[in-house]
């Protein structure tokens, strides 16, 4: 075996950069530690993910380039103060590359009003195709698409197709009044742990992802089929 580097990773949606220095802090300690314990000067460092990108506007994010602007400075004064040549450095900054470049549409279906508590719009999709809410409660910010909305708003939630309480897109979002069924909404940054924690839940079909931009659109991974969702299954005699 040889042992080429060191590689962290402290978490994900992290948005204070102090928090990536003091980990990049760390691992030069112990680029220091294994050299002078071992006689070893490791050729790679591995920084790891997590940057945090933006869910709502009251998110605050660091830019990438003032990330990566603080790491490097640190890497390099810590590198320095211990005589350690730069090693080759890597990122996995995997959310805040594709986070932002998604974007759900759902088609909404039907409506109710629960007396004295919320109104509900339900759509096609849900903790199939984004896990997020469901799992840890995320929020994300709801707009209605296709046709512009001139009236009044109205507080919704929107709930998802997969018949579980938990199956929630968004609570308490402001939505056009008159929102009902056949519209599109559109749920913004889902481009991250949307597509790649997907499932095919009480066996719904994952929907089709398409690359759109500068007037033209691609697809990127077809619509699964019926067929598909079934194509692993067994028949019995
Ligand atoms: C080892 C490792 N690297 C990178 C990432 C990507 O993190 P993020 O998408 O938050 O940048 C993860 C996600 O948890 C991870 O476990």
């Amino acid at each position: 075996m040889h042992l080429t580097g060191l590689h962290c990773h402290i978490g994900s949606q992290v948005t204070a950069t102090d928090d990536f220095v003091m980990a990049a802090k760390a691992m030069c300690r112990l680029l220091g530690e294994v050299r002078d314990r071992h006689g070893v000067e490791l050729d790679e460092l591995n920084l790891g993910g997590g940057l945090g990108i933006a869910y709502s506007a009251d998110d605050r994010i660091p830019a990438i380039t003032a990330y990566a602007d603080r790491l490097l400075t640190t890497v390099r004064d810590e590198l320095a103060a211990r005589n350690l040549a730069t090693p080759r450095l890597a990122f996995e900054p995997g959310r805040s590359i594709v986070g932002p470049a998604g974007l759900t549409l759902y088609r909404v279906g039907t409506g109710k009003q629960v007396a004295g508590l919320r109104r509900w719009v339900s759509v096609d999709g849900g903790m199939s195709d984004n896990l997020r809410p469901a799992l840890y409660g995320a929020r994300y910010q709801v707009a209605p698409a296709g046709r512009p909305r001139p009236g009044g708003t109205a507080e919704f939630s929107v709930a998802g197709k997969h018949c579980e309480t938990g199956d929630v897109v968004a609570t308490d979002v402001d939505l056009p009044d008159d929102l009902g069924d056949g519209d599109l909404l559109a749920v913004a940054a889902t481009g991250a742990y949307g597509y790649a924690m997907s499932s095919n839940y009480n066996r719904l079909p994952r929907p089709v992802m398409v690359l759109a931009g500068d007037g033209s659109a691609r697809v990127l991974v077809h619509r699964e089929t019926l067929d598909d969702v079934l194509s692993h299954d067994v028949a019995l005699g």
